[in-house]
């Protein structure tokens, strides 16, 4: 079979070779890859600022969606012809997960979905949401998911709620999806009047620019009276952590999910203590998330924005575009 394999770090060094197609094992599914989406992480793979230890070769991309073609002895949750969606973290199911149930991913320790067909333990899988096209599928795993845990699972996401997201990628722009869906004021910032004006088509109140006005807390407190917001999807951390503890309403969460503007942030402690904020790291979800998450897609029928779709052949422009950023997610179709 074809597979985008990363042989070294560099992009240059993510090449298109035949590998065999994988044989399954005790309790494993062979799927026929059916699409795929980037994230943000798949660039850090490349460039070894994920995992400065990582194995090569090893095929690339966690969020893939495919059918199940051969199950191996002891599978029970799927069947041949299932349609199937690859968990993140994929040992962890549910509950707090332990420390090796969030290291296990895709493209990292294990190989990923960028290829004709992807060989996973039947733990790691969930059944796709029935209303989306394969391509909206595949955005699931890791921008929708993390989104879904942060607004929904930890802050209980509700209508009378204000949430401010950062700038418009993949979780980003799924957050905004969730909580307009729910009723709530979104506020969101972008580098790019262009792509505030797509987010307000999606249902955002307010849009702030966040180059034009890099003090965005400062206009995020004026837009809502200085009452503050009730969540922020940090996907910025650096200099911006401690920004959006100032435009926190008292009580409110921080869910930190990113590292766009940097990996070590300074904390203004006498805000957080008046504000009594919650600031909490996230980790895109458990599988009993993932399933929860589907059955409540099913009822509201969000539908993921997709930037663009690339073919599996034109894989390194899909890169690319993901290096310039894109609004919402970046999807590589495999199958012809
Ligand atoms: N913890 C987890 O489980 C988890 C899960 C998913 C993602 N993440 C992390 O979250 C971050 C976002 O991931 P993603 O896949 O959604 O990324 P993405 O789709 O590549 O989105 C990147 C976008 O973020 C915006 N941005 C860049 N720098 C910014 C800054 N300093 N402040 C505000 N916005 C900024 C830009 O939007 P504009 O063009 O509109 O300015 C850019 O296009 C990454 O750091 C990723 O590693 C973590």
């Amino acid at each position: 079979m074809k597979a985008w394999v990363l042989e070294g770090f560099g992009l240059k060094n993510l090449k298109k070779l035949d590998v065999p197609v994988p044989k399954p094992g005790a309790r494993d599914v062979l799927v026929r890859v059916s699409a795929v989406s980037l994230n943000y992480r798949d660039k850090m793979v490349v460039e070894g600022t994920y995992n400065p230890d990582l194995p090569f070769p090893m095929t690339q991309v966690a969020d893939t969606v495919g059918d199940v073609v051969e199950i191996g002895i002891g599978v029970s949750r799927f069947r041949v012809g299932d349609r199937v969606i690859s968990n993140y973290a994929t040992r962890w199911i549910d509950g707090p997960p332990a420390v090796d149930e969030v290291v296990h991913t895709l493209g990292n320790t294990i190989h990923g979905g960028l290829a004709e067909y992807l060989l996973l333990n039947e733990d790691a899988l969930v059944h796709s949401p029935t209303y989306l096209t394969d391509e909206e599928a595949s955005t699931l795993p890791v921008g929708a998911l993390t989104a879904w845990h942060a607004l929904v699972k930890n802050g209980g996401l509700t209508a009378s709620q204000t949430i401010l997201v950062q700038g418009t990628g993949g979780v980003s722009i799924f957050g905004l999806q969730l909580a307009a869906a729910a009723g709530a004021r979104v506020i969101v910032t972008s580098s790019s009047d262009e792509k505030l004006e797509r987010a307000k088509q999606l249902g955002a109140k307010d849009l702030i620019n966040y180059v034009r006005t890099p003090e965005w807390h400062k206009e995020a407190l004026k837009v809502t009276e200085q009452q503050g917001v009730d969540q922020i999807l940090e996907v910025a951390a650096g200099r911006s952590l401690g920004q959006s503890i100032e435009t926190i309403r008292p009580g409110g969460k921080i869910a930190v999910i990113g590292i766009l503007d940097g990996f070590t942030s300074e904390i203004p402690i006498f805000p957080m203590l008046q504000r009594q904020v919650t600031i909490r790291g996230m980790v895109t979800g458990s599988r009993k998330m993932f399933e929860e998450m589907n059955e409540e897609l099913e009822k509201s029928q969000i539908r993921p924005v997709i930037d663009t779709v690339y073919s599996f052949p034109d894989a390194l422009e899909a890169y690319d575009h993901l290096y310039r950023g894109a609004f919402g997610k970046i999807v590589i179709r495999v199958r012809p």
